[in-house]
């Protein structure tokens, strides 16, 4: 059976309980509404660890203020079932109160440099601010050997690895794969905001991001590969915020190969999508 757990000295007494016996513990952090992608992250980390701890928390401070944070979709008994299903021991499920005790409004914030600048961090003002500011406090809750985190979120990938390499946190990073649907399409709980109709256009951002990798390994210029794929993007009914051609550590890439990754944020309708493909050129 998997533990749920709600309050710190619970979730502090079972991770102590299990290092004095010497085991190695994991951590999957989440927001819930988990799927195939989140389950994949757990099946990972047991593969790495004796016990495994997932999260859920829909944190408010990683949200703007026209984002989703309230329609956010939460599914705790669905989470529950599928995280004991995955392997996991242990589900810490802190309300606001506990992630923040000092209020929302009050607290200690951790705040990345450089990384945060660019794509996701320059649509989505104070974004990754919340998100190393919630995964530090996670971090220190939980104090796990290691974290798993999805290639899904390239960049924030590359926020918590900073974070973890800034402050000195003994975790290690783990990176797991993306997990997509039959036709292409990332797994995301956003998916389910599409509609009937939008859902086939969905898997669009995909199959750009596989025309962007082709085009480069054809020799063409960056900037003509970015043009292509947001006009691909835009005659498909997507608002784009970005399509671009970096190189890993989110740099315009300098060299005409080497290792390189295609990052696609857009829109449809009122959904808000984002996916990348790392690829050799
Ligand atoms: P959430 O969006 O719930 O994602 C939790 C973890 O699952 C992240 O590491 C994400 O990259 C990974 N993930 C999402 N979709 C995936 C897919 N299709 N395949 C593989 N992994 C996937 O990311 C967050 O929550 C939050 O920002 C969080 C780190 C929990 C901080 O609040």
């Amino acid at each position: 059976m998997i533990e749920v757990v709600t309050e710190l000295s619970a979730l502090r007494g079972r991770v102590a309980q299990w290092r004095r016996a010497g085991k190695r513990v994991a951590f999957v952090p989440t927001m819930g509404n988990l799927h195939a992608g989140h389950f994949s992250l757990i099946e990972l980390a047991r593969s790495h660890a004796d016990h495994v701890v997932a999260s859920v928390f829909v944190n408010p401070t990683q949200f703007g203020p026209n984002e989703d944070f309230s329609r956010y979709p939460r599914t705790p008994d669905a989470d529950a079932a599928g995280l004991e299903a995955a392997g996991c021991d242990l589900l810490w499920l802190p309300s606001v109160e506990v992630m923040y005790p000092y209020g929302v409004e009050a607290t200690v914030h951790v705040a990345v440099p450089g990384v945060t600048a660019t794509l996701e961090g320059a649509h989505r003002p104070g974004h990754f601010d919340g998100v190393a500011t919630v995964v530090a406090r996670l971090f220190n809750q939980v104090q796990p050997d290691v974290a798993v985190f999805g290639c899904k979120d390239y960049q924030q990938l590359a926020v918590i690895q900073y974070l973890v390499g800034d402050l000195a946190f003994p975790i290690e990073i783990v990176a797991a794969e993306t997990r997509r649907e039959a036709d292409g399409l990332a797994m995301s709980s956003r998916n389910q905001y599409l509609s009937a109709e939008e859902r086939p256009v969905a898997v669009e951002i995909s199959r750009s991001l596989q025309a962007m990798r082709e085009a480069v390994r054809g020799g063409q210029p960056r900037e003509q590969v970015e043009a292509d794929a947001v006009a691909r993007l835009q005659g498909a009914g997507f608002v784009v915020d970005y399509a671009v051609v970096r190189d890993p550590q989110l740099a315009l890439p300098v060299d005409r190969h080497g290792p390189r990754v295609a990052l696609v944020a857009a829109r449809l309708g009122r959904t808000r999508l984002i996916d990348n493909l790392e690829f050799e050129a």
